[in-house]
C-alpha cells in the first residue's frame, strides 16, 4: 500500500560520495541475493543494497530498479529491516550511480522498521546517519521515522494492519468451507434445491451435474483448457461421458426394460438414458432429495418429450423399491453424498435384479495404505465440507462393499481420473469466457469465487493423486 506523505523538514545530514569518511565495501546480504556495498560513515553504517532478483532484473531492463540502505550496527552486521529505499528510474544503473542518486534526488522512498513501513514521495534530501551517531542504528531510523510525519506513519501503520488482518480474515473466510454436510438436515437436498433455483449451475453445466469425458484425441487437441476450451464443447463431454459410462456398464440395451438413477439431479443422465442409449423400450426412474430437481427433472422430461422418463424425491439409502425391481442401476456422482456408502451399495444391489448390472462414477479418495498425511487429511477435508460432502472412499473399497453384501458378483473397477480431470478447469474457462450470467447477478458473486476455489483445489487434489476418479461395474449374482 503506497501512501502519499506529506513531507517534514529532517534533521539529516547528507552524505556525498566525496565524504572523507566515506568507506565502500562489498558483500553479499541473505535472502536478497543482491551485491551490498557499506558506506561506512561511522556508525551506525548504511548499507546500499543493489537486488539481483527475477523481478528486479525484469524491471531493470525495462529501465526500473531498486536499491536499499541498510543501517548496520558497529560491527557491521547488517540490520536488514532497518531503511529500504525504492527507486524508479529509466535507465539501468551501476551501484555507484544508485548510491549517489538515492543520496541525492530520489523519486519514492520506503523506510521500514521491524513492524513500520513509510514510504515517501521526492524526498530533497537522503536520511543520514546524524552526527550524534551514537545513536544505534534501530533507535535512530524508529525516531527517523517519527519525525519525518507522525500523522502518516499512524496512518500508514494503521492502514498495513487494516490491510494484512483483511487478507487475513479473506483468507480464513475462503479457507472454511461453507457448505458442510450435516447429518439429518438435508443438507444435500437443500444445497441442490439452492442451485436449482439460482439456474447459473444449468446455465453452465447443461443437464448434466457430473464431470466430462475427454479421450485421447480431444486431450491432444488441448480440449478443456483455456486456449483450447472450444475443442470440445463442456457441456458435449458430458454427454459424451453418459455415453461412456452406459458401455463401460457393458448393459445389453435389448435386455434392459428399467433403469434406476439413484441420485439422478436434474435428470439428464436418466433422459438420455431413456431416449439414446437404452431408449424408449426402458423405464427410466430417477431419484434425488432435492424437490426442486425432481420438478425440473420431470419438466425437461416433459418439455423433451421423453415419457420413459420420470423423478422422485427419496432417499438412496431408504429406497421405497422392492427387491429385484431394475435391469441396470445406474448411480453417477452420488456416492461423494452419502453418508452411509455401505447402506448405499447395499440398497443398490437390493434394487438390482440378479444378472442384471450396477454402474457406478464416483469421486474417490485414494485407497490407503499408505496412510493419509495430515496435509492430505486437511486438503480432503476443504474438499467434503465445502460442497456437502460426508466422506469420500476409495474404489477399491466401494468393490470391498460389494463383494460383502453379494459375495461373488462379478465386480470390474477403472479409473477414469485422465478422461474427466480436465472439467475441473474446463468448467472455470466456460464462466471466464461467458461471464455475463454471474456479473449480472452480483448476489451470486461470492458464491461462484467459492466455487472457482473448490474446482481448482478439486484438480489439483486429482492431479496428486489424492483423489481418484473411480468406475465400478458390477453384475449382480
Ligand atoms: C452431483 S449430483 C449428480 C446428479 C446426476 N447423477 C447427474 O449426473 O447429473 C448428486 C445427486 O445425488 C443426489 N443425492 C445425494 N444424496 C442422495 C440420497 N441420499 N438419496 C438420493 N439422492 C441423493 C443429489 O440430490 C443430487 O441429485
Amino acid at each position: 500500500m503506497m501512501m502519499m506523505m506529506m513531507h517534514t523538514p529532517l534533521p539529516v545530514q547528507h552524505l556525498s560520495s566525496s565524504s572523507s569518511s566515506l568507506n565502500i565495501s562489498t558483500k553479499r546480504t541473505a535472502g536478497s541475493g543482491g551485491e551490498a556495498k557499506s558506506i561506512f560513515t561511522g556508525s551506525p553504517k548504511l548499507v546500499l543494497t543493489t537486488f539481483s532478483n527475477n523481478r528486479t532484473r525484469r524491471r531493470r531492463k525495462e529501465g526500473g530498479g531498486r536499491a536499499r540502505a541498510l543501517a548496520a550496527d558497529r560491527n557491521n552486521s547488517v540490520d536488514k529491516a532497518v531503511l529500504q529505499i525504492e527507486r524508479k528510474q529509466q535507465q539501468p544503473r551501476s551501484i555507484d550511480t544508485l548510491r549517489n542518486e538515492a543520496l541525492g534526488q530520489l523519486s519514492s522512498t520506503t523506510i521500514s522498521t521491524k513492524g513500520t513501513e513509510l514510504t515517501g514521495k521526492k524526498f530533497a534530501g537522503f536520511i543520514a546517519v546524524p552526527s550524534q551517531a551514537q545513536a544505534n542504528s534501530r533507535s535512530f531510523i524508529a525516531e527517523y521515522c517519527r519525525n519525518i510525519n507522525h500523522g502518516s506513519q499512524a496512518a500508514f501503520s494503521f492502514g498495513g494492519i487494516l490491510l494484512a488482518a483483511s487478507l487475513v480474515k479473506i483468507k480464513n473466510v475462503l479457507d472454511t468451507p461453507s457448505r458442510t454436510y450435516v447429518q439429518g438436515e438435508n443438507t444435500v437436498g437443500n444445497e441442490y434445491d439452492a442451485w436449482t433455483k439460482e439456474e447459473i449451475l444449468e446455465y453452465y453445466w447443461g443437464e448434466h451435474i457430473h464431470l466430462g469425458y475427454y479421450n485421447d484425441d480431444d486431450l491432444a487437441k488441448g480440449a478443456g483448457t483455456l486456449l483450447g476450451h472450444k475443442v470440445k464443447d463442456f457441456i458435449e463431454a458430458k454427454e459424451d461421458f453418459v455415453d461412456e459410462m452406459f458401455k463401460f456398464s457393458k448393459a445389453e440395451k435389448s435386455k434392459v426394460t428399467s433403469v434406476l438413477d439413484v441420485g439422478c439431479g436434474i435428470g439428464g443422465a436418466s433422459r438420455r438414458l431413456a431416449s439414446v442409449c437404452v431408449g424408449s423400450g426402458a423405464q427410466v426412474t430417477g431419484i434425488t432429495l432435492s424437490q426442486e430437481q425432481a420438478k425440473r427433472a420431470n419438466d425437461l422430461a416433459k418439455s423433451q418429450n421423453i415419457p420413459n422418463a420420470k423423478f422422485e424425491v427419496m432417499d438412496a439409502l431408504n429406497m421405497s423399491f422392492a427387491d429385484n425391481s431394475f435391469d441396470l442401476v445406474w448411480a453417477c456422482e452420488s456416492g461423494e453424498h452419502m453418508p452411509d456408502k455401505k447402506k448405499y451399495v447395499e440398497e443398490m444391489m437390493r434394487v438390482l435384479k440378479p444378472g442384471g448390472s450396477l454402474v457406478l462414477a464416483t469421486w474417490c479418495q485414494r485407497e490407503t495404505p499408505p496412510e493419509l498425511t495430515k496435509v492430505e487429511k486437511s486438503q480432503l477435508q476443504f474438499l467434503y465440507d465445502e460442497w456437502a460432502h460426508p466422506y469420500f472412499i476409495s474404489i477399491q473399497e466401494y468393490g470391498r462393499l460389494v463383494e460383502a453384501c453379494n459375495p461373488g458378483a462379478a465386480v470390474t473397477l477403472d479409473d477414469w481420473t485422465k478422461q474427466t480431470i480436465v472439467s475441473w478447469r474446463h468448467s472455470i474457462w466456460a464462466g471466464v469466457y461467458d461471464p455475463l450470467p454471474v456479473f449480472t447477478r452480483p448476489k451470486i458473486w461470492y458464491k461462484t469465487l467459492r466455487d472457482i476455489i473448490c474446482l481448482e483445489r478439486m484438480q489439483r487434489a486429482f492431479k496428486r493423486k489424492l483423489m481418484v476418479y473411480g468406475m465400478m461395474r458390477v453384475v449382480k449374482k
